[in-house]
C-alpha cells in the first residue's frame, strides 16, 4: 500500500515537473496576442489597433492566467519621431518614417520604397507560430516563424518573404529577428577576436546609438561571433536578468543594438546589409537565418548555462550511432598531426605517430594538411583532392588499417572551398573563383575562394568529399576554410543578381554538409577556419565540433575558452595540448599544466609526440586516462565560471556539474603567484546540499587542507580549500567530486 502511494507520488512530483517544464502556446483571439511560454520565460506579442505586429513582454514566465489587453502602439514624440518608429515592432518593414534598424528593407521595381508590414493570419505550429504579415498595399507578404523550446524557453525566429508582384522586388536589407527588451539600463556582452586570438569577451553599457557587430567577410569571422547578452542593472554571473541571442548563419551576418532616442533597447540581426541586394522574383521566396533569443533570471552563468544545453539537445547533429539519444556523445580524445610534421606528411612518419598516440590511449587519429594533391607548402595542391603519390604510394589504405589495428579511427583534413592558383582544379576552372572579371584576384594564403554558390562548384565538392568518404574508411572530417572574400563577384548572373552569392554560398555550404551526414550517417566534421572563423549555431547544426583557435597557448586558451564559453558548450570546444615552448608566445609550461588547461573542453593532443620522453608519455596516458572517466560531466555538464582569467586575474577556476548531480570536476589555474598570495577558497556550486561527496584529485596530487568527504553543503558554503603549496607560475589542479 505504502509502496502504492510513493509511486503515486513520484508519478505525480513528475507530471507536476514536466508542466512547470511545458511550453504553452495560445493565442487570444479578442486582444489579438500571441503568448509562448518555455522554461522559466514569457514572450508576448500582438497585434495593434493599426495592424502592426508588436511585441509586448518577454522575460520571467508569467502566471499561466495572466492576460493582455490588446497591444497599445507607442505615442509620437513630438512632430519628430513617429508612432511607428517608436513602436516596438516585430518584423518592422522600412518605411512610414521608421527610423530605427529595419527588419526588411525593399525596391520595388518601380523605384518604390516603402514598405508598411500589417497582420494578415497565422497558423499554430507544434511549439510556435507562423504568422503572416503583408504590405499595405503591394503583394509583398512575410511569415513569421516562432517556436519556443519547453525546457529552456529559448525561441526560435525566423522569416520567409515572398514577393507576389508581378515585377521582382530587390531586398536591401532582411533581419531574422528584431529583439525589444524592457525599458531599462543594460550591459551588453559580446565576442571578438583575430586569428590566433579569438574569443575576447567585451562588457560595455549601452548608451544611446547603435553598436553594430557583425561580419563582412563572406563567413563567421574570427573578428566577431554572432552572440550577445544584454544584462539589466545590478546582474552578474550568478544573478539577474539577462537576454541573449544568437545568429546561426554562416555568411556575412549583422547584429545592431540600438537605444532609441526614448532609450528603449532593440537587437536587430540576420543577414548583412553591407553589399546585400537579392532580387526575388515573382513567386520566389528568401528564407532568413534563425535567431535564437532568450531570457535568464540567474546572470550570465545561468544563460550559458541554457544555451549549453539547448545546443547539446537541439542544435547539434546526431550520427546514425547517436541517432536517438538525447545528448551527441562525447567528443572521441583526438590525436592531431598539425603541430607535429606540418604538410610534411608520409605514410611511415603518421604510422609511426599512431602508434604513439595508440600507447597514449587516443581514440581518433586525425592526419592534418597535406596529403594530397602537389602540396608541400600552401603554395600549391588546395582543389586537387586525390591522393599524393610520393607520399602515399599505396594511398591512404594502409595508414588507416594501422590506425584501425591499433585501435583508433581515423580522421582526415580538408579544405573543400579553397583552390590554390597552382593547381590542376585553377588551370582547368579559372571561371570558378569569387572574381570581378579583369580586375585583380587578391590573394590570402595564396589562396583563392571557391564560388560555393555556383552549382557546379556545389557538384564538384559533394562529389569529390562524397568519393573520398566512400573509398576510405574516415570517421571524421577536419573541414577548414582559411581566408575569407575579397572581390565576390558572380559574373554568370546578371549584374542586378551577383549579390545573392553570400545567401547561396552559404546555403550550398550546410546543403552539402547536410548531404554528406546523410550519405555517411556516421561520419563526424569539425568546423575549423584557421581556427575559430567559422563558428555559430548555424554550421553547429551540421558540424558536430569546432577548433576554436589555431592559438593552443594553454595559458591564452585559459580566456579564450573562458569567452567561448558565454557562446557555446565544452562538447563542441576542441583543445589540444600542443609543444612547450609555445611558438605564438614562446611560453614554456609544464605537460600537467597543458593538459589541464585542454581538458576544460574536448581534449586533444597536437604535440610531437614522437619527440616526449617515456615520462611525458606516461603521465599523459595517465591523465587521458583520467580525462575519459569524467568527460560526460565536464563537457556536457552545467558549467560554473567560478574564477574568470578574464580580468587579468593571478587565478582563474571553473566547475561542471553533472545533470543529475552525482558527479563534479573542478579546474584551477594560477598565472603568476604574487606576493604570496594563497589560492581563494572556492565555493561550489551546482551540488546536492544534502548529499555527501567524495573529493580526489585529477592530476593525481594530495591536498591535505580539504576533507576527503562532505556535504554538497560542505563543498558550496566552507568551500573548497587548496594546499597551501598549490602557489607558482603556470600551476595548474583538478579535482572530481563523486557523490557516495
Ligand atoms: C588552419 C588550421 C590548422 C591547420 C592548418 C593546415 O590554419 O586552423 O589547424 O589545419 O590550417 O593548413
Amino acid at each position: 500500500m505504502l509502496k502504492t502511494f510513493s509511486a503515486i507520488a513520484v508519478l505525480l512530483t513528475a507530471t507536476l515537473m514536466a508542466q512547470a517544464q511545458s511550453s504553452l502556446v495560445s493565442f487570444d483571439p479578442a486582444a489579438k496576442v500571441f503568448r509562448l511560454d518555455g522554461g522559466g520565460a514569457s514572450y508576448v506579442f500582438g497585434v495593434n489597433p493599426r495592424g502592426e505586429l508588436q511585441q509586448m513582454y518577454w522575460g520571467a514566465r508569467l502566471g499561466a492566467k495572466d492576460a493582455f489587453q490588446q497591444a497599445a502602439p507607442m505615442p509620437e514624440w513630438a512632430s519628430f519621431d513617429s508612432s511607428y518608429t517608436n513602436t516596438p515592432q516585430e518584423f518592422a518593414g522600412w518605411g512610414a518614417g521608421l527610423f530605427m534598424e529595419p527588419a526588411l528593407k525593399v525596391t520595388f521595381a518601380d523605384g518604390n520604397r516603402d514598405l508598411v508590414l500589417h497582420y494578415v493570419n497565422h497558423a499554430q505550429t507544434a511549439n510556435g507560430f507562423d504568422v503572416a504579415l503583408k504590405d499595405i498595399k503591394r503583394k509583398i507578404t512575410v511569415t513569421l516563424h516562432y517556436s519556443v523550446d519547453p525546457e529552456s524557453g529559448i525561441l526560435a525566429r525566423s522569416a520567409t518573404i515572398q514577393n507576389g508582384e508581378v515585377q521582382p522586388v530587390t531586398i536591401e536589407q532582411a533581419a531574422a529577428a528584431a529583439w525589444s527588451l524592457p525599458q531599462g539600463h543594460y550591459t551588453l556582452s559580446y565576442l571578438t577576436g583575430r586569428w590566433a586570438g579569438e574569443w575576447t569577451l567585451n562588457q560595455e553599457t549601452v548608451h544611446a546609438g547603435a553598436r553594430v557587430i557583425e561580419s563582412r567577410r563572406g563567413s563567421t569571422g574570427h573578428q566577431a561571433n554572432p552572440w550577445f547578452a544584454l544584462q539589466a542593472g545590478e546582474s552578474s554571473e550568478d544573478h539577474g536578468d539577462v537576454w541573449f541571442g544568437a545568429l546561426a548563419w554562416s555568411g556575412s551576418w549583422r547584429m545592431t543594438v540600438e537605444q532609441d532616442q526614448l532609450d528603449a533597447v532593440r537587437v536587430t540581426g540576420g543577414f548583412n546589409p553591407f553589399d546585400f541586394g537579392y532580387v526575388l522574383h515573382p513567386g520566389q521566396t528568401l528564407e532568413t537565418p534563425v535567431f535564437y533569443g532568450g531570457y535568464a533570471n540567474n546572470g550570465l552563468g545561468g544563460a550559458s548555462r541554457l544555451l549549453h544545453r539547448f545546443e547539446i539537445a537541439h542544435v547539434l547533429p546526431r550520427t546514425a550511432a547517436t541517432a536517438t539519444l538525447a545528448a551527441p556523445k562525447p567528443r572521441p580524445v583526438i590525436y592531431n598531426s598539425w603541430e607535429a610534421t606540418e604538410m610534411n606528411v608520409s605514410e611511415a612518419g603518421q604510422a609511426a605517430l599512431a602508434e604513439k598516440a595508440a600507447a597514449l590511449g587516443i581514440d581518433r587519429f586525425v592526419m592534418d594538411d597535406g596529403w594530397f594533391g602537389q602540396r608541400k607548402t600552401d603554395h600549391a595542391g588546395l582543389g586537387d583532392w586525390y591522393v599524393n603519390q610520393d607520399k602515399f604510394p599505396h594511398g591512404l589504405k594502409p595508414l588507416i588499417d594501422k590506425v584501425h589495428a591499433l585501435g583508433m579511427d581515423f580522421g582526415l583534413w580538408v579544405e573543400p572551398e579553397m583552390v590554390n592558383p597552382d593547381s590542376d582544379l585553377y588551370r582547368k576552372h579559372p571561371d570558378w573563383v569569387l572574381n570581378f572579371p579583369d580586375r585583380p584576384r587578391s590573394e590570402q594564403r595564396t589562396q583563392l575562394v571557391l564560388n560555393l554558390a555556383r552549382p557546379e562548384v556545389h557538384d564538384y565538392v559533394l562529389g569529390f568529399l562524397d568519393k573520398l568518404l566512400d573509398e576510405n574508411d574516415i570517421a571524421f572530417l577536419k573541414w577548414d576554410y582559411n581566408r575569407n572574400w575579397s572581390e565576390p563577384g558572380w559574373d554568370q548572373l546578371p549584374p542586378a543578381e551577383q549579390k545573392r552569392v553570400y545567401v547561396d554560398f552559404t546555403r550550398n555550404l550546410y546543403a552539402i554538409l547536410a548531404e554528406l551526414r546523410k550519405r555517411h550517417p556516421n561520419v563526424e566534421i569539425e568546423s575549423c577556419s584557421g581556427g575559430g572563423g567559422r563558428v555559430d549555431l548555424g554550421i553547429l547544426r551540421y558540424t558536430d565540433e569546432v577548433w576554436p583557435s589555431d592559438n593552443t597557448d594553454p595559458f591564452d586558451r585559459l580566456a579564450m575558452q573562458d569567452g567561448f564559453s558565454y557562446a557555446y558548450t565544452p562538447q563542441v570546444m576542441m583543445a589540444w595540448v600542443t609543444d612547450s615552448p609555445h611558438w605564438l608566445n614562446h611560453r614554456s609550461t609544464s605537460l600537467q599544466y597543458r593538459l589541464l588547461s585542454s581538458m576544460q573542453g574536448s581534449l586533444g593532443i597536437g604535440a610531437n609526440i614522437a619527440k616526449w620522453s617515456d615520462e611525458e608519455t606516461a603521465a599523459a596516458k595517465r591523465l587521458i586516462a583520467a580525462y575519459h572517466q569524467v568527460q560526460p560531466t565536464i563537457v556536457q555538464g552545467e558549467l560554473y565560471r567560478l574564477i574568470s582569467p578574464r580580468d587579468g586575474s593571478e587565478f582563474s577556476a571553473t566547475q561542471t556539474v553533472k545533470a543529475d548531480k552525482s558527479q563534479s570536476v573542478v579546474f584551477a589555474f594560477i598565472h603568476s603567484t604574487q606576493k604570496g598570495r594563497l589560492f581563494p577558497t572556492l565555493k561550489l556550486k551546482g551540488l546536492d546540499p544534502a548529499a555527501q561527496y567524495a573529493l580526489s584529485s585529477i592530476e593525481g596530487k594530495a591536498r591535505p587542507d580539504t576533507p576527503a568527504v562532505a556535504s554538497g553543503a560542505w563543498w558550496m558554503n566552507h568551500g573548497l580549500e587548496m594546499d597551501q603549496e598549490f602557489r607558482g607560475d603556470f600551476q595548474a589542479a583538478a579535482f572530481r567530486l563523486d557523490k557516495k
